[in-house]
């Protein structure tokens, strides 16, 4: 007994607060530390482990993905992750098992293995392992009870099990792992996962293990491992389906790579193909997507060797590799909204995805990598290799949750990379800017149509121009046909403009220029010509995303997407801002003809030029 403990009255205050839920066994040993002077344990297991279950996963997908690496690492080649959901509607339980065959694990190994903290890699930065608590906590952020069973041949069998509630109602100080169990077969609870079907996905895409108990013996790989984690009690999903329609998505994308090595990886005994954000991986599922003509991402540029510190300021440095892509932005655009969505992930932010050792660690927009999220952003990819020595310039953590790059490291990227990144956004800026103009088949814009027709009924009507002699008719014929070249859309034919322009008395067309108004209006052999400016914001903001919402409504017709009035909706809308600027074109070749003086020019002009600098001022605030 030491000093301090001596004086009984000063034990009073120092009574635990503990909640009423806190577990009686730690209770136990804390009150013997604190009246008998027990020897303190560096950790107090029984609350230990239960703080343990919340480190943090973000969702039962990454921390089933601590198990998958854990058996890739150990040189699986077939892995199987199972929800066995069970029991009745709304009452279910859910249990987690991931099976492999790997060459499993003699008994001292696997009792190390169960220790927090104890692992066969300890701070080996070559693999996926570093840290020592994977299988562990992620068991636990799942369920209450982790089981794990492991052979080194057929029919011996070692387990151990880590049952929160036992190690918290233990009354010893230190805790200690028992040895593990010896048995020669599965217990039937697990044993049964293998042998039926699970609640999803339809039975017959499911690729059963075995099909009895006594057919499993034989069917279980020589050697490995399995996790099982009975009734969980935290999952990030409630069914099976979403369980599994969720992990499906997530590690058909982290395992790419592995996937594309020819590791089997198995969801309720549905086999997964490797997905490829950047759209490069040739053995990747995109490329059976029907109708999808390149299957391939265009490499802009790659930087096998960036050396960036481990430390900031630091004098060792790490390794990390870029690679930027540009998707077939030409053939895959016009695909339909369904297949860009749903088959492409077109629309998931999957901009810049970071791989550790070989395995995605995260995906994402990094505005300082990709720029910021804009729809010139969906066509462009980055990947960045990087091995374990980076761990901190990456803010890898221990429960590799995704990364935190520091600010250095990506300041020393973004230096090499920035230019070209630009450029690909430049690019896709260009092309959609020339799609939007061309975008409609019909020859004559529903707006162009109705502003001709509308004619009719105007109080001030345009100055007709019209030729009355052969010799004028030619002559005007002539002038169109040069205006038309001018004016050609990139899908039409020298003769196809000038048909088109011939016949409507309002023409819209498109310029990119960064330094130039918003708008142009000109009038030319009686007709209004409105030039609409693809550089600035009042296109790309306003003009350019209405009128993708039109074509996208257009485009869903029928097919069970939007329904048809949000289609009408959309294109009316365009229509109505198309409307308003050949209005406004209309009432400027009508002032200028009739009372044109070289001061209402002059007006028009700066109108046209302040109006533009003050709207381009106003939209950028709304992209702050
Ligand atoms: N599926 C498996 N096959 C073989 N060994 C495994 C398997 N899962 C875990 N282990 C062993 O358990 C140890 C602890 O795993 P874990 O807690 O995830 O820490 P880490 O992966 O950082 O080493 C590993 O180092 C490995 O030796
Ligand atoms: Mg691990």
């Amino acid at each position: 007994m030491n000093d301090q403990q001596q004086n009984p009255d000063e034990f009073e205050e120092f009574v635990p607060q503990w909640g009423s839920t806190a577990p009686k066994g730690g209770r136990a040993v804390l009150n013997r530390i604190l009246r008998e002077g027990n020897k303190v344990p560096l950790f107090l297991g029984q609350t230990f482990v239960r703080s343990l279950r919340d480190v943090g996963y973000n969702n039962t997908t990454s921390a089933i993905c601590e198990h998958v690496d854990n058996s890739i690492q150990a040189g699986a080649t077939e892995v199987r992750v199972y929800f066995n959901q069970s029991g009745p509607k709304g009452a279910h339980e859910v249990d987690v098992a991931i099976l492999d065959n790997g060459p499993g694990m003699p008994p001292h190994v696997l009792q190390v293995a169960m220790s927090f903290g104890g692992s066969m890699y300890y701070e080996n930065r070559s693999g996926i392992g570093r840290f020592g608590v994977g299988m562990k906590t992620a068991a636990l952020a799942m369920g209450p009870v982790l089981e794990v069973y492991s052979w080194q041949e057929r029919g011996t069998i070692y387990s151990m099990t880590l049952d929160v509630e036992e190690i918290s109602s233990s009354r010893t100080n230190l805790i200690e792992l028992p040895e593990p169990r010896l048995m020669d077969a599965l217990p039937s609870q697990a044993a049964s996962i293998f042998t039926k079907p699970m609640a999803f996905p339809k039975e017959e895409a499911q690729d059963l293990l075995a099909f009895s108990e006594d057919d499993l013996s034989e069917r279980m790989s020589k050697s490995g491992t399995l996790i099982f984690i009975p009734n969980c009690d935290r999952l990030s999903y409630k069914t099976a389906r979403t369980l599994a329609e969720h992990a499906t998505r997530e590690m058909s994308r982290i395992y790419r790579r592995q996937l594309g090595d020819g590791l089997r990886l198995f969801i309720n005994n549905r086999r997964i193909e490797a997905f490829d954000p950047t759209f490069w991986m040739q053995t990747a599922r995109h490329v059976q997507i029907e109708g999808l003509q390149d299957t391939r991402s265009k490499l802009i540029n790659s930087w096998p060797e960036i050396q960036i510190p481990t430390e900031e300021n630091g004098k060792q440095t790490g390794i990390a590799s870029v690679r930027l892509y540009m998707l077939p932005i030409e053939s895959w655009y016009d695909l339909p909204r369904k297949t860009l969505a749903n088959d492409l992930q077109l629309f998931s932010d999957q901009l810049v995805s970071f791989m550790r050792n070989g395995r995605e660690v995260h995906i994402g927009v990094v505005p300082e990598l990709s720029g910021r999220r804009h729809a010139d952003a969906v066509w462009l990819r980055l990947q960045v290799d990087f091995s374990g020595d980076l761990d901190e310039a990456f803010g890898v953590a221990m429960n590799k949750q995704g990364v935190r790059p520091k600010k250095y490291a990506l300041d020393i990227i973004r230096e090499h990379i920035k230019d070209d990144v630009t450029r690909v956004r430049e690019k896709t800026k260009e092309f959609r800017a020339a799609h939007t103009r061309t975008g409609q088949k019909s020859h004559l814009s529903e707006a162009e149509r109705i502003a001709q027709e509308a004619d009719a009924l105007q109080s001030k009507p345009l100055p007709a121009y019209t030729a009355t002699t052969e010799e004028e008719r030619r002559a005007l014929d002539q002038n169109l046909r040069t205006l038309a070249l001018t004016l050609k859309r990139h899908d039409e034919s020298d003769d196809d403009a000038f048909e088109r322009i011939k016949k409507s008395r309002y023409l819209t067309t498109f310029k990119h220029d960064p330094y130039w108004p918003f708008y142009h209006v000109d009038f030319q052999l009686g007709k209004v010509i409105l030039t609409v400016n693809t550089a600035h914001p009042f296109f790309t903001q306003l003009y350019e995303p209405l009128s993708r919402v039109a074509v996208q409504e257009d485009e869903s017709d029928g097919d069970g997407g939007t329904p048809r009035g949000a289609s009408a909706e959309g294109s009316d809308l365009l229509t109505g801002l198309q409307m308003l600027l050949l209005s406004l074109a209309r009432t400027q070749s009508q002032m200028l003809s009739s009372e044109g003086s070289a001061e209402h020019r002059q007006l028009f002009e700066n109108l046209r030029k302040e109006w533009s600098d003050s709207l381009k001022t106003q939209l950028q605030m709304t992209r702050r």
